[in-house]
Protein backbone atom coordinates (compact mmCIF):
# COMPACT_ATOMS: atom_id res chain seq x y z
CA UNK A 1 0.00 0.00 0.00
CA UNK A 2 1.56 3.95 -0.61
CA UNK A 3 2.65 5.45 2.97
CA UNK A 4 4.53 8.05 4.43
CA UNK A 5 7.04 6.46 5.29
CA UNK A 6 9.95 7.38 8.10
CA UNK A 7 13.43 6.17 6.81
CA UNK A 8 15.71 8.52 9.61
CA UNK A 9 14.87 9.95 12.33
CA UNK A 10 15.08 13.96 12.02
CA UNK A 11 14.03 13.67 8.47
CA UNK A 12 10.45 14.02 7.06
CA UNK A 13 8.80 10.80 5.85
CA UNK A 14 8.50 9.94 2.51
CA UNK A 15 6.48 8.35 0.43
CA UNK A 16 6.29 4.73 -0.94
CA UNK A 17 5.02 1.75 -0.97
CA UNK A 18 4.73 -0.26 2.73
CA UNK A 19 3.36 -3.70 3.75
CA UNK A 20 -0.20 -4.29 3.52
CA UNK A 21 -1.18 -4.62 7.96
CA UNK A 22 -2.72 -7.51 8.82
CA UNK A 23 -5.27 -7.23 11.73
CA UNK A 24 -4.17 -8.44 15.32
CA UNK A 25 -6.50 -9.92 18.20
CA UNK A 26 -9.06 -7.29 18.28
CA UNK A 27 -8.05 -5.22 15.99
CA UNK A 28 -9.44 -4.18 12.27
CA UNK A 29 -7.81 -2.98 9.23
CA UNK A 30 -9.34 0.51 8.20
CA UNK A 31 -9.68 2.15 4.83
CA UNK A 32 -7.95 5.69 5.85
CA UNK A 33 -9.58 8.83 4.79
CA UNK A 34 -8.09 11.74 6.74
CA UNK A 35 -4.95 11.54 8.62
CA UNK A 36 -3.98 15.03 10.73
CA UNK A 37 -0.37 15.67 10.78
CA UNK A 38 -0.05 17.27 14.19
CA UNK A 39 3.58 18.95 15.96
CA UNK A 40 3.70 15.51 18.30
CA UNK A 41 4.13 13.74 15.20
CA UNK A 42 7.55 15.97 14.39
CA UNK A 43 8.31 15.15 17.53
CA UNK A 44 8.12 11.59 17.63
CA UNK A 45 10.08 11.52 14.32
CA UNK A 46 12.99 13.50 15.74
CA UNK A 47 14.09 10.68 17.79
CA UNK A 48 13.77 11.84 21.08
CA UNK A 49 10.42 12.06 21.86
CA UNK A 50 10.17 12.02 25.79
CA UNK A 51 7.38 8.97 24.95
CA UNK A 52 9.62 6.84 23.17
CA UNK A 53 10.89 6.31 19.41
CA UNK A 54 9.36 4.42 16.37
CA UNK A 55 10.79 1.50 14.61
CA UNK A 56 12.51 2.25 11.17
CA UNK A 57 11.30 2.14 8.40
CA UNK A 58 7.51 2.68 9.93
CA UNK A 59 4.91 4.76 8.44
CA UNK A 60 4.06 7.89 9.95
CA UNK A 61 1.14 9.69 11.50
CA UNK A 62 -0.70 9.04 14.78
CA UNK A 63 -4.88 9.79 13.84
CA UNK A 64 -6.75 9.49 11.36
CA UNK A 65 -10.23 9.01 10.08
CA UNK A 66 -11.24 5.69 8.31
CA UNK A 67 -13.77 3.81 7.19
CA UNK A 68 -14.51 -0.05 8.36
CA UNK A 69 -15.34 -3.34 6.08
CA UNK A 70 -18.86 -2.26 7.33
CA UNK A 71 -18.66 1.04 5.74
CA UNK A 72 -18.90 2.51 8.89
CA UNK A 73 -17.22 5.95 9.90
CA UNK A 74 -14.76 6.17 12.51
CA UNK A 75 -12.07 8.34 14.56
CA UNK A 76 -8.73 6.39 15.81
CA UNK A 77 -5.67 6.72 16.77
CA UNK A 78 -2.41 5.32 17.72
CA UNK A 79 -2.13 2.30 15.14
CA UNK A 80 0.49 -0.25 16.15
CA UNK A 81 4.15 0.56 15.24
CA UNK A 82 5.30 -0.07 12.73
CA UNK A 83 2.11 1.18 11.32
CA UNK A 84 0.38 5.01 11.41
CA UNK A 85 -2.36 6.74 10.07
CA UNK A 86 -0.36 8.25 7.02
CA UNK A 87 -1.11 5.31 4.91
CA UNK A 88 -4.15 4.03 2.62
CA UNK A 89 -4.58 1.25 5.70
CA UNK A 90 -3.83 1.13 9.41
CA UNK A 91 -5.00 -1.84 11.82
CA UNK A 92 -6.91 -0.23 14.65
CA UNK A 93 -8.11 -1.60 18.02
CA UNK A 94 -11.37 -2.23 17.32
CA UNK A 95 -12.86 -1.16 21.16
CA UNK A 96 -10.37 2.56 20.48
CA UNK A 97 -12.72 3.39 17.92
CA UNK A 98 -14.91 6.15 17.87
CA UNK A 99 -18.11 6.27 15.79
CA UNK A 100 -18.90 9.22 13.58
CA UNK A 101 -22.27 10.35 12.00
CA UNK A 102 -21.87 9.17 7.99
CA UNK A 103 -22.01 12.65 6.51
CA UNK A 104 -19.11 14.54 8.65
CA UNK A 105 -16.30 15.50 6.89
CA UNK A 106 -13.76 13.46 7.87
CA UNK A 107 -10.93 16.03 7.72
CA UNK A 108 -12.87 18.50 9.54
CA UNK A 109 -13.65 15.50 12.28
CA UNK A 110 -9.94 14.72 12.10
CA UNK A 111 -8.65 18.11 13.43
CA UNK A 112 -11.02 17.82 16.45
CA UNK A 113 -9.10 15.16 17.17
CA UNK A 114 -5.28 15.08 18.93
CA UNK A 115 -5.74 19.32 18.72
CA UNK A 116 -9.51 19.41 19.76
CA UNK A 117 -8.48 16.85 22.36
CA UNK A 118 -5.81 19.00 23.92
CA UNK A 119 -7.90 22.10 24.03
CA UNK A 120 -11.04 20.69 25.14
CA UNK A 121 -9.87 18.55 28.01
CA UNK A 122 -7.55 21.27 29.33
CA UNK A 123 -10.42 23.34 29.49
CA UNK A 124 -13.06 21.13 30.80
CA UNK A 125 -11.09 17.75 31.94
CA UNK A 126 -8.42 19.64 33.52
CA UNK A 127 -9.06 23.05 34.86
CA UNK A 128 -12.68 21.75 35.28
CA UNK A 129 -13.65 25.19 33.84
CA UNK A 130 -16.99 26.79 35.49
CA UNK A 131 -19.11 28.86 34.12
CA UNK A 132 -19.01 32.90 34.11
CA UNK A 133 -14.82 31.88 34.55
CA UNK A 134 -12.22 34.22 32.92
CA UNK A 135 -10.51 32.64 30.08
CA UNK A 136 -6.94 33.19 29.10
CA UNK A 137 -5.64 31.05 25.67
CA UNK A 138 -2.14 31.32 25.07
CA UNK A 139 -1.20 31.01 21.54
CA UNK A 140 -4.20 31.20 20.12
CA UNK A 141 -3.11 31.49 16.10
CA UNK A 142 -2.25 27.93 16.43
CA UNK A 143 -4.94 24.87 16.05
CA UNK A 144 -5.22 23.92 19.28
CA UNK A 145 -5.69 27.94 20.35
CA UNK A 146 -8.30 28.51 17.86
CA UNK A 147 -10.50 25.46 19.04
CA UNK A 148 -9.65 26.97 22.87
CA UNK A 149 -11.36 29.91 22.27
CA UNK A 150 -13.86 28.65 21.11
CA UNK A 151 -14.63 25.73 23.60
CA UNK A 152 -13.95 28.55 26.21
CA UNK A 153 -17.26 30.35 24.91
CA UNK A 154 -19.20 26.99 24.19
CA UNK A 155 -18.38 25.30 28.17
CA UNK A 156 -19.47 28.97 29.22
CA UNK A 157 -16.49 31.08 29.81
CA UNK A 158 -17.48 34.70 31.04
CA UNK A 159 -14.57 36.01 29.44
CA UNK A 160 -12.16 34.64 26.89
CA UNK A 161 -9.19 36.70 25.88
CA UNK A 162 -6.98 35.39 22.85
CA UNK A 163 -3.29 35.98 23.04
CA UNK A 164 -0.66 35.48 19.88
CA UNK A 165 2.08 37.10 18.34
CA UNK A 166 1.21 37.57 15.00
CA UNK A 167 -1.98 40.25 14.18
CA UNK A 168 -3.57 37.70 12.00
CA UNK A 169 -3.66 35.36 14.45
CA UNK A 170 -5.52 37.78 16.59
CA UNK A 171 -8.13 39.12 14.17
CA UNK A 172 -8.80 35.13 13.08
CA UNK A 173 -9.34 34.38 17.32
CA UNK A 174 -11.74 37.80 17.76
CA UNK A 175 -13.39 36.58 14.63
CA UNK A 176 -13.87 33.44 16.24
CA UNK A 177 -15.15 34.29 19.57
CA UNK A 178 -12.57 36.17 21.52
CA UNK A 179 -13.50 38.93 23.49
CA UNK A 180 -10.07 40.81 23.22
CA UNK A 181 -6.51 39.88 21.97
CA UNK A 182 -3.57 40.42 23.39
CA UNK A 183 0.00 40.72 21.89
CA UNK A 184 2.93 38.68 23.14
CA UNK A 185 5.67 40.29 21.85
CA UNK A 186 5.60 42.79 24.88
CA UNK A 187 7.73 42.71 27.76
CA UNK A 188 7.22 40.70 30.93
CA UNK A 189 5.53 44.05 32.90
CA UNK A 190 3.90 45.37 30.02
CA UNK A 191 2.45 41.80 28.85
CA UNK A 192 1.41 41.02 32.68
CA UNK A 193 -1.02 44.77 32.36
CA UNK A 194 -2.12 44.22 29.11
CA UNK A 195 -3.26 40.48 29.96
CA UNK A 196 -4.97 41.61 33.34
CA UNK A 197 -6.77 44.84 31.28
CA UNK A 198 -7.85 42.79 29.00
CA UNK A 199 -9.39 40.17 31.68
CA UNK A 200 -12.07 42.70 32.57
CA UNK A 201 -11.62 42.31 36.10
CA UNK A 202 -8.23 41.32 38.30
CA UNK A 203 -6.98 38.66 36.19
CA UNK A 204 -7.64 34.92 35.05
CA UNK A 205 -9.30 31.62 36.06
CA UNK A 206 -8.07 29.14 33.54
CA UNK A 207 -5.29 29.69 30.97
CA UNK A 208 -4.99 27.53 28.27
CA UNK A 209 -0.85 26.75 27.47
CA UNK A 210 0.21 25.61 24.62
CA UNK A 211 3.62 27.78 24.81
CA UNK A 212 5.42 27.60 28.52
CA UNK A 213 8.21 29.94 28.10
CA UNK A 214 8.07 33.28 28.75
CA UNK A 215 4.62 33.84 28.13
CA UNK A 216 3.66 31.56 30.69
CA UNK A 217 5.27 33.25 33.10
CA UNK A 218 3.63 36.67 32.31
CA UNK A 219 0.20 34.18 32.29
CA UNK A 220 0.27 33.40 35.60
CA UNK A 221 1.35 36.76 36.65
CA UNK A 222 -1.95 37.45 35.48
CA UNK A 223 -4.13 35.53 37.18
CA UNK A 224 -6.74 35.77 40.12
CA UNK A 225 -6.83 34.11 42.77
CA UNK A 226 -6.90 30.17 42.80
CA UNK A 227 -6.33 30.44 38.61
CA UNK A 228 -5.55 27.41 37.37
CA UNK A 229 -2.97 27.29 34.41
CA UNK A 230 -3.12 23.98 32.00
CA UNK A 231 0.32 23.37 30.72
CA UNK A 232 0.04 20.87 27.04
CA UNK A 233 3.01 22.47 25.17
CA UNK A 234 6.50 24.14 24.71
CA UNK A 235 6.34 25.90 21.52
CA UNK A 236 7.73 29.20 23.00
CA UNK A 237 10.64 27.28 24.90
CA UNK A 238 10.94 23.92 27.22
CA UNK A 239 11.63 25.80 29.82
CA UNK A 240 10.06 29.13 32.22
CA UNK A 241 11.25 31.23 34.45
CA UNK A 242 8.28 31.79 37.49
CA UNK A 243 7.69 33.96 39.77
CA UNK A 244 7.07 32.52 43.18
CA UNK A 245 4.94 35.31 44.64
CA UNK A 246 2.18 34.66 42.11
CA UNK A 247 1.52 31.11 42.85
CA UNK A 248 2.35 31.02 46.31
CA UNK A 249 0.07 34.21 47.21
CA UNK A 250 -3.20 33.66 44.68
CA UNK A 251 -2.48 29.83 45.75
CA UNK A 252 -2.44 29.06 41.90
CA UNK A 253 -2.19 25.85 40.62
CA UNK A 254 -0.11 24.56 36.89
CA UNK A 255 -2.01 21.31 36.07
CA UNK A 256 0.27 19.58 32.99
CA UNK A 257 -2.15 17.59 30.59
CA UNK A 258 -1.24 15.31 27.78
CA UNK A 259 -3.97 13.41 25.83
CA UNK A 260 -1.87 10.23 26.42
CA UNK A 261 -2.86 10.50 29.85
CA UNK A 262 -6.59 11.17 29.73
CA UNK A 263 -8.77 8.06 30.38
CA UNK A 264 -10.38 6.69 27.17
CA UNK A 265 -14.08 7.36 28.45
CA UNK A 266 -13.03 10.89 28.69
CA UNK A 267 -11.49 11.21 26.02
CA UNK A 268 -14.56 9.60 23.54
CA UNK A 269 -17.01 11.91 25.56
CA UNK A 270 -15.55 14.95 25.06
CA UNK A 271 -14.30 14.01 21.27
CA UNK A 272 -17.93 13.13 20.47
CA UNK A 273 -18.93 16.54 22.10
CA UNK A 274 -16.92 18.25 19.99
CA UNK A 275 -18.57 16.14 16.89
CA UNK A 276 -21.72 17.21 17.74
CA UNK A 277 -20.58 21.22 18.29
CA UNK A 278 -18.90 20.96 14.90
CA UNK A 279 -21.83 19.66 12.98
CA UNK A 280 -23.92 22.11 14.16
CA UNK A 281 -21.94 24.69 12.77
CA UNK A 282 -20.70 25.67 16.58
CA UNK A 283 -17.33 24.60 16.51
CA UNK A 284 -14.79 25.57 13.25
CA UNK A 285 -11.22 24.68 12.14
CA UNK A 286 -9.76 25.47 8.67
CA UNK A 287 -8.33 22.31 7.53
CA UNK A 288 -6.12 21.88 3.96
CA UNK A 289 -6.39 18.57 2.85
CA UNK A 290 -3.06 17.41 1.49
CA UNK A 291 -2.15 14.65 -1.12
CA UNK A 292 -0.27 11.63 0.58
CA UNK A 293 2.48 12.50 -2.17
CA UNK A 294 2.98 16.03 -1.02
CA UNK A 295 3.44 14.74 2.74
CA UNK A 296 7.47 15.85 2.79
CA UNK A 297 6.39 19.35 2.18
CA UNK A 298 3.59 19.37 4.22
CA UNK A 299 5.51 18.35 6.88
CA UNK A 300 8.15 21.10 6.69
CA UNK A 301 4.95 23.96 6.67
CA UNK A 302 3.39 22.27 10.12
CA UNK A 303 7.10 22.93 11.30
CA UNK A 304 6.64 26.79 11.23
CA UNK A 305 3.04 26.59 11.95
CA UNK A 306 0.36 26.83 9.26
CA UNK A 307 -2.27 28.10 11.65
CA UNK A 308 -4.85 25.67 9.81
CA UNK A 309 -5.08 21.67 10.31
CA UNK A 310 -2.77 20.26 7.22
CA UNK A 311 -4.75 16.54 7.04
CA UNK A 312 -2.82 14.12 5.09
CA UNK A 313 -5.39 12.15 2.31
CA UNK A 314 -4.29 8.99 0.83
N1 LIG B 1 -0.42 17.84 25.38
C1 LIG B 1 -1.08 17.38 24.34
O1 LIG B 1 -1.74 16.33 24.40
C2 LIG B 1 -1.02 18.16 23.06
C3 LIG B 1 -1.89 17.88 22.01
C4 LIG B 1 -1.84 18.68 20.87
C5 LIG B 1 -0.88 19.69 20.77
N2 LIG B 1 -0.02 19.88 21.81
C6 LIG B 1 1.02 20.95 21.74
O2 LIG B 1 0.38 22.21 21.68
C7 LIG B 1 1.17 23.10 20.92
C8 LIG B 1 0.31 23.75 19.84
O3 LIG B 1 -0.14 22.75 18.93
P1 LIG B 1 -0.92 23.20 17.61
O4 LIG B 1 -1.43 22.00 16.96
O5 LIG B 1 -1.84 24.32 17.92
O6 LIG B 1 0.30 23.80 16.75
P2 LIG B 1 0.30 24.96 15.68
O7 LIG B 1 -1.01 25.04 14.99
O8 LIG B 1 1.53 24.74 14.89
O9 LIG B 1 0.43 26.30 16.57
C9 LIG B 1 1.60 26.62 17.27
C10 LIG B 1 1.41 27.99 17.88
O10 LIG B 1 2.57 28.32 18.64
C11 LIG B 1 2.85 29.70 18.44
N3 LIG B 1 4.25 29.96 18.71
C12 LIG B 1 5.32 29.29 18.22
N4 LIG B 1 6.45 29.81 18.74
C13 LIG B 1 6.08 30.82 19.56
C14 LIG B 1 6.79 31.74 20.38
N5 LIG B 1 8.13 31.71 20.47
N6 LIG B 1 6.08 32.64 21.10
C15 LIG B 1 4.74 32.66 21.02
N7 LIG B 1 3.99 31.82 20.25
C16 LIG B 1 4.66 30.91 19.54
C17 LIG B 1 2.49 29.95 17.00
O11 LIG B 1 2.24 31.32 16.88
P3 LIG B 1 2.52 32.21 15.57
O12 LIG B 1 1.13 32.51 15.05
O13 LIG B 1 3.17 33.42 16.06
O14 LIG B 1 3.33 31.41 14.60
C18 LIG B 1 1.23 29.09 16.86
O15 LIG B 1 0.12 29.83 17.26
C19 LIG B 1 2.36 22.28 20.38
O16 LIG B 1 3.47 22.50 21.23
C20 LIG B 1 1.87 20.85 20.49
O17 LIG B 1 2.94 19.96 20.65
C21 LIG B 1 -0.06 19.16 22.94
Amino acid sequence: MRAAILRWYGAPPEPGDFDEPQAGDGEEVLDVLAAGLNPVDIRIASGTFYGGSPPLPSVAGREGVGRTADGELVYFDAPAPPYGSFAERAPVVRDSEIPLPAEIDPALAVALGIAGLAAWLALDWRAQLREGERVLVLGASGVVGQIAVQGARLLGAARVVAAARSADGRERAQALGADAAVDLAAEHDDLVEALREASGEDGFDVVVDPLWGEPAAAALDACRARGRLVQLGESAGSHSTLGSASIRGKLLAVLGHTNFMAPPEVKRAAYQRMVEQAAAGELKVDVERVPLEDVAEAWQRQQHSPHHKLVVVP
